[in-house]
């Protein structure tokens, strides 16, 4: 490259039909996963105070949220759950129901949206009476007997129809276990996506709120979830899980950790995810909605972002959203 003032790197940026050449990254509706938010409750849909413009869903509307996403062509949702604590127990019993929120509501999505993507979470901590993501002894969370419970979930999500099983545990050996019981199971064409590098985020605190879990949670997650500290150990859980028969790989929260789905992608070259997480979403709704910053903006700034770091696409709950301005 040649220097001033031969090289005026100004020069590509006068014009909107310039700056459209020399674009290297794009982002499109097919880089959306919508997050969405499922209630066991009787209201359609009740507001997630800390997620301003969030509604937990229930049974009924969830159609409707998967018609929404596939008329924005939005490829897939992704489905959380706020479950009655009368249901939940030290057992996490309830998510080996078949006839449970989430296997009910992936049916009814399948049955009236069959061209929509549905991901499920594998993940315990919804219906543990203590808010963890593993069964407990005593003040520890046992890897093991956690990772048979969770295969057994798994196959359940499946047989309900879950094209994508998302474990978001962190547990040693879930991904192989859950890879194994799916193709003894007759579900080997489901797919897989870890979240691979999961951190102890204060980021997730909204989250807990929306599916009831913040109050019951004794303790933090600091011996499952990565420290937020550590890079090096994200390539190694990453590989684990590719081993063990992951199809796609997560990094969660996002915004503080594109340099990890940098390293990530290169590294590995798979389909490569992020989530931007319930407290991302929050700090950037709440900065909106006081004038703070531009909504429109800082969204689709946020998105490009996670494109320009490696990502394939981005769970978000600001889908709908992006997707609406997508469009047009
Ligand atoms: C746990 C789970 C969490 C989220 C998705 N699955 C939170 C946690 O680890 O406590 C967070 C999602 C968000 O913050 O938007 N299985």
């Amino acid at each position: 490259m040649a220097a001033y003032p031969y090289t005026r790197l100004r020069r590509t940026r006068q014009a909107n039909w310039s700056r459209r050449l020399v674009r290297e990254n794009t982002l499109t509706r097919d880089d959306l996963i919508w997050t969405i938010v499922l209630s066991d409750g009787a209201d359609k849909r009740a507001p997630v105070p800390s997620m301003p413009g969030v509604d937990r869903v229930n049974l009924k509307e969830i159609v409707k949220e998967a018609q929404r996403a596939r008329d924005l062509g939005i490829p897939a949702i992704a489905l959380f759950p706020h479950v009655n604590p009368k249901f939940k127990d030290a057992a996490a019993s309830e998510a080996l129901n078949r006839n449970g929120l989430v296997p009910e509501a992936v049916r009814a999505v399948k049955a009236a949206v069959p061209e929509i993507g549905v991901i499920v979470d594998v993940a315990l901590d919804p219906y543990t009476d203590h808010g963890h993501d593993g069964v407990m002894e005593g003040d520890t969370i046992k890897n093991d007997p956690t990772v048979e419970l969770l295969a057994e979930s798994a196959i359940i999500l499946a047989e309900a129809g879950a094209d994508i099983v998302a474990p978001s545990d962190m547990m040693d050996g879930r991904v192989g276990a859950i890879r194994e019981a799916l193709e003894s199971g007759g579900y080997s064409d489901v797919m897989i996506m870890s979240y691979a590098a999961k951190y102890a985020s204060g980021f997730y605190g909204p989250y807990r709120d929306a599916i009831g879990t913040a109050s019951a949670l004794k303790g933090d997650k600091r011996t499952y979830q990565m420290d937020p500290s550590n890079s090096d150990e994200a390539l190694r859980e990453v590989e684990q899980d590719i081993i063990e028969g992951a199809d796609m790989v997560m990094v969660k929260p996002g915004m503080p950790y594109l340099d990890i789905i940098r390293r990530i992608k290169d590294e590995f070259a798979m389909p490569t995810y992020a989530f931007q997480v319930s407290g991302e979403y929050a700090m950037m709704m709440a900065a909106a909605q006081n004038g703070w910053l531009d909504e429109k903006r800082i969204i689709m700034e946020s998105l490009m972002g996670f494109k320009r770091a490696g990502c394939d696409g981005v769970l978000t709950y600001f889908a709908p959203k992006a997707a609406e301005w997508l469009k047009h």
